[in-house]
C-alpha cells in the first residue's frame, strides 16, 4: 500500500464531490481551517474506541443518533437541548430496562454533508445542482443558493464548535445527572403512551437513587451518576474539510480526524481503492462503515483489511442498512464472513436508510418497517451467536411528522403538518422512545440467553 498522508486521498478516484467554481477560494478556506483549533481531542477518540471495543466483545450497546443533516437555520439552544433530552431518555431506557452499559454517540456537531443520488435536480424545466448539505450549498432552489460556497465550511466548523460546547456542558455539567431523569421529558410527549411509560421508568430510577443515597452512594460522591460520556460523529464525506482538521496527536504521534470523535464512510463512497476509504484508513479514530445490499462479503473483508489491518477492537463499527425486507437475506452472510475470519467489529443496525418510501410527495419511513428491521437484526445475531451491538437512527427532539406510524399513528395525510427535515425523515421524540423501549426488550431477551452478557460496571 502507498504511503498515507492527510491529503493522499486527492490522487484517488472520488465519488460525491461538489463542483466548486472558485478553486482558489476553496484552497484559501481549507488553508485557514487547517490553523483552527481541533474540535475534539485525540484522547477522547481513544476513550470512545475503548468503550466500543467492549461492545465488540459483547459487553454493552452503541446508541448513535441525530439529524440526517444539521442545518444552519436550525442552530439553536432549544434544538440541541431537545435532541439531547430525547437522546438521554433513550440511553437511560436502554441502560436501565436493557441492563447494558450504553455508548452514546450523536450524529451531531459536524453532520452537514450529504451524498446525493444525482448531481442535478430538475424542477419545472429548470436544472440546478442538488442540495448537498449546508456545509456545501443552500437548500433553496435558486442558482445562487445551489452553487457550492467554500465559506460555508467555516460556518459549519463554528456551528460544530458551539454545538459541541453546549453538549459537553450538558453531559458533564449536571444536566445528565440521573437524578434529573424526570426532567428530560420533552413537553409534548408527557401525556403520550411513551411518555407515561418513560415516567414509570424514571420513577424507578428515582427510587433507586434514593435507596443508594440512603446507603451512602450519591451523585455528589459518584461522578458516574451525574455525568455521562457523550461523543460526536458524522459522515466523513467532504474530504477537504476533514483534511484541514486532521492533526497529529502530540502524545502518540498519530493522526486523528479532529472534526468529531467518530467518522463513518457512506454506502456510496466505500469503494476500497477510492478517496474516502483512503482518507479514513490513515486516521486513528473509531470508524463506521455503512453496509448496504450491494456489499458482498469479500469486499467487506477487503475493506476491513484496509481500514483495520491490526484487527483492533473498537476501530470498526459496521452499520447495516438493508431495509426491512432485505435484511434477512443480506445480513447473515456478512455476519458469518466477519465471524469466520475472526474480525472484531461492532455490528450496529441503521433501520432508517433502507426503509425510505415516497407518500403524497413526501419522503417518509413507516415506523413498523423500522421496528421490523431492528427485530430482524436481533434475530440474525441471535441465530449466528454474535452480538447485536447497536442502533443508528435519524431522530430529533422536535414534534415532527416525518415518519408514519408509531403509537400516535402518524398517517400519510399528517406528513404535511410538521415536515421540517432538510434531508431524510427522522423519528420524532415519541417514536424514538418507542424504539428504545423495543430495543431494551430485545436486549434483555438477548442477555437472558447469553449469561456472560449480563451488565458489567459501566
Ligand atoms: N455515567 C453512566 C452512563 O453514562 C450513568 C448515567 C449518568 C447515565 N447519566 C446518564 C446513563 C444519562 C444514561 C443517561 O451510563
Ligand atoms: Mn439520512
Amino acid at each position: 500500500m502507498t504511503k498515507w498522508s492527510p491529503g493522499s486521498w486527492r490522487s484517488k478516484p472520488i465519488q460525491q464531490v461538489p463542483s466548486y467554481q472558485d478553486k482558489a477560494a476553496l484552497a484559501e478556506v481549507e488553508a485557514r481551517m487547517a490553523t483552527y483549533p481541533p474540535l475534539v481531542f485525540a484522547g477522547e477518540a481513544r476513550k470512545l474506541k475503548k468503550q466500543l471495543a467492549a461492545v465488540a466483545e459483547g459487553q454493552g450497546f452503541l446508541l448513535q443518533g441525530g439529524d440526517c443533516a444539521e442545518s444552519f437555520a436550525e442552530h439553536g439552544a432549544d434544538n440541541i437541548r431537545d435532541f439531547f433530552r430525547v437522546f438521554l431518555q433513550m440511553a437511560v431506557v436502554l441502560t436501565f430496562a436493557g441492563a447494558q452499559p450504553v455508548v452514546k454517540v450523536g450524529r451531531i456537531a459536524g453532520q452537514f454533508a450529504k451524498p446525493r443520488s444525482s448531481d442535478m435536480e430538475e424542477k419545472d424545466g429548470v436544472s440546478l445542482p442538488s442540495y448537498r448539505g449546508d456545509i456545501i450549498n443552500g437548500i433553496d432552489f435558486t442558482e445562487s443558493a445551489r452553487s457550492p460556497d467554500p465559506a460555508r465550511q467555516e460556518m459549519a466548523y463554528r456551528q460544530s464548535a458551539a454545538t459541541l460546547n453546549l453538549l459537553r456542558a450538558f453531559a458533564q455539567g449536571g444536566y445528565a445527572n440521573l437524578e434529573n431523569a424526570h426532567k428530560w421529558m420533552v413537553g409534548f410527549i408527557s401525556g403520550s403512551p411513551q411518555g407515561e411509560r418513560y415516567s414509570a421508568l424514571a420513577d424507578r430510577i428515582t427510587e433507586t437513587m434514593d435507596f443508594m443515597r440512603a446507603i451512602g452512594i450519591s451523585a455528589e460522591s459518584h461522578p458516574s451518576l451525574r455525568e455521562t460520556d457523550f461523543y460526536t460523529s458524522h459522515e466523513a464525506l467532504l474530504l477537504g474539510y476533514e483534511e484541514a482538521l486532521t492533526r497529529i496527536d502530540s502524545t502518540t504521534g498519530e493522526w486523528y480526524a479532529t472534526s468529531g470523535h467518530m467518522i463513518w464512510i457512506g454506502d456510496r463512497t466505500r469503494q476500497p481503492d477510492h478517496a474516502h476509504v483512503e482518507y479514513c484508513r490513515g486516521v486513528k479514530n473509531p470508524l463506521g462503515l455503512k453496509c448496504g445490499p450491494t456489499l458482498d462479503p469479500d469486499t467487506l473483508l477487503r475493506l476491513l483489511d484496509v481500514l483495520n489491518p491490526q484487527n483492533e477492537p473498537g476501530r470498526m463499527t459496521l452499520i447495516a442498512r438493508f431495509g426491512a425486507e432485505k435484511a434477512s437475506e443480506h445480513l447473515p452472510k456478512l455476519v458469518r464472513a466477519v465471524a469466520r475470519e475472526g474480525r472484531k467489529v461492532v455490528w450496529s443496525c441503521d433501520p432508517m436508510h433502507g426503509n425510505t418510501i415516497s407518500l403524497n410527495g413526501y419522503k417518509t419511513r413507516p415506523f413498523d418497517r423500522i421496528l421490523s428491521e431492528v427485530q430482524t437484526f436481533f434475530d440474525v445475531h441471535h441465530s449466528e451467536g454474535t452480538h447485536p451491538g447497536g442502533i443508528h437512527v435519524e431522530m430529533t427532539g422536535k414534534n415532527v411528522t416525518e415518519c408514519t406510524g408509531g403509537a400516535r399513528a402518524i398517517s400519510a395525510d399528517d406528513l404535511s403538518d410538521r415536515y421540517h427535515t432538510h434531508c431524510d425523515p427522522r423519528l420524532n421524540a415519541d417514536q424514538a422512545l418507542e424504539l428504545a423501549f423495543l430495543v431494551a426488550e430485545l436486549l434483555k431477551k438477548d442477555a437472558a440467553t447469553n449469561p456472560e452478557k449480563r451488565a458489567v460496571a459501566g
